[in-house]
């Protein structure tokens, strides 16, 4: 329990906030507990949304982190990101490096960064030398990111919402080396998702996916993808790699090379 589940009884924080092992940006807490003062959007509480009915609702096999989705929208990361203190956390030098070695190594130099938020994930990508656009639905992150990384290699920063919005021109098919995609997959609709990456990637190209393990987390709480749902993600690719980003495994990297069988 921290302070903030006591301030809204029946809604577990844990379900509506990334996990605490991915980073998050400086004083995200604070941020999210302006956030907070009321509910974020009245409804069901969280033990209403883990009942039988609305896991049916929810579709997807009744998965309870689907249905939690629900909760959250570019209005909801726009409040997050408008919090005047928050800057992006740094990223773990050994999660960069297993990258380098797994995929910037031997993918080619075109990246795209899905779901940015502040940027700070593309901007080391691109410090590898990738060239790398990164895109998020929240416009207050895209202007942050763009203000915060602005002189760092080729990078850019767009507005684009990949449940909702049309493709960008720029997307063309088979025009991608990498997609990479650090939890956010959650988020998305994910068949809709990885039909688009596979289109966009060239042969030999990777969709990259970083996310927390649901049953994985220590604290219990339900946050990114259930163990078989990240099992589930080989489907259909040539090759298939998995590393785990922490000691424990509760961040998982899935590495899917090859959308052409
Ligand atoms: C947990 S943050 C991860 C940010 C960044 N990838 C990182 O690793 O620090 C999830 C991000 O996904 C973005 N997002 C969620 N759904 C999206 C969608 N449908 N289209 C674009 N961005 C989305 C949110 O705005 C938010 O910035």
């Amino acid at each position: 329990m921290t302070p903030l589940d006591k301030r809204v009884p029946g809604r577990t924080l844990a379900a509506i906030i990334p996990p605490p092992a991915q980073p998050l940006p400086v004083n995200f807490w604070r941020a999210v507990r302006r956030q907070l003062g009321p509910p974020i959007r009245p409804g069901p509480s969280l033990p209403a949304l883990a009942s039988p009915g609305w896991r049916r609702r929810a579709g997807a096999g009744g998965n309870l982190v689907n249905t939690l989705r629900q909760h959250r929208s570019a209005t909801f990361w726009d409040d997050m990101y408008s919090a005047p203190d928050i800057r992006p956390a740094p990223i773990p030098r050994a999660e960069i490096g297993q990258f380098q070695d797994r995929v910037a190594a031997s993918a080619g130099p075109a990246v795209i960064d899905v779901g940015t938020g502040l940027g700070e994930w593309a901007c080391r990508m691109s410090k590898l030398g990738l060239t790398v656009t990164g895109y998020d639905y929240s416009p207050v992150a895209i202007e942050s990111a763009r203000r915060l990384h602005h002189n760092h290699g080729p990078l850019t920063f767009e507005v684009h919402d990949f449940d909702a919005d049309a493709i960008p021109r720029h997307l063309q098919r088979e025009s991608v080396d990498v997609v990479s995609c650090r939890h956010v997959l959650h988020f998305l609709e994910r068949p809709r998702f990885i039909a688009d990456a596979r289109r966009w990637l060239h042969k030999n190209g990777v969709l990259h996916i970083t996310t927390a393990v649901a049953e994985k987390m220590r604290d219990g709480r339900h946050v990114g993808l259930r163990e078989a749902e990240v099992r589930e993600l080989a489907r259909g690719w040539r090759e298939y790699d998995r590393y785990d980003v922490d000691p424990h495994g509760e961040i998982t990297a899935v590495v899917l090379r090859g959308p052409y069988t």
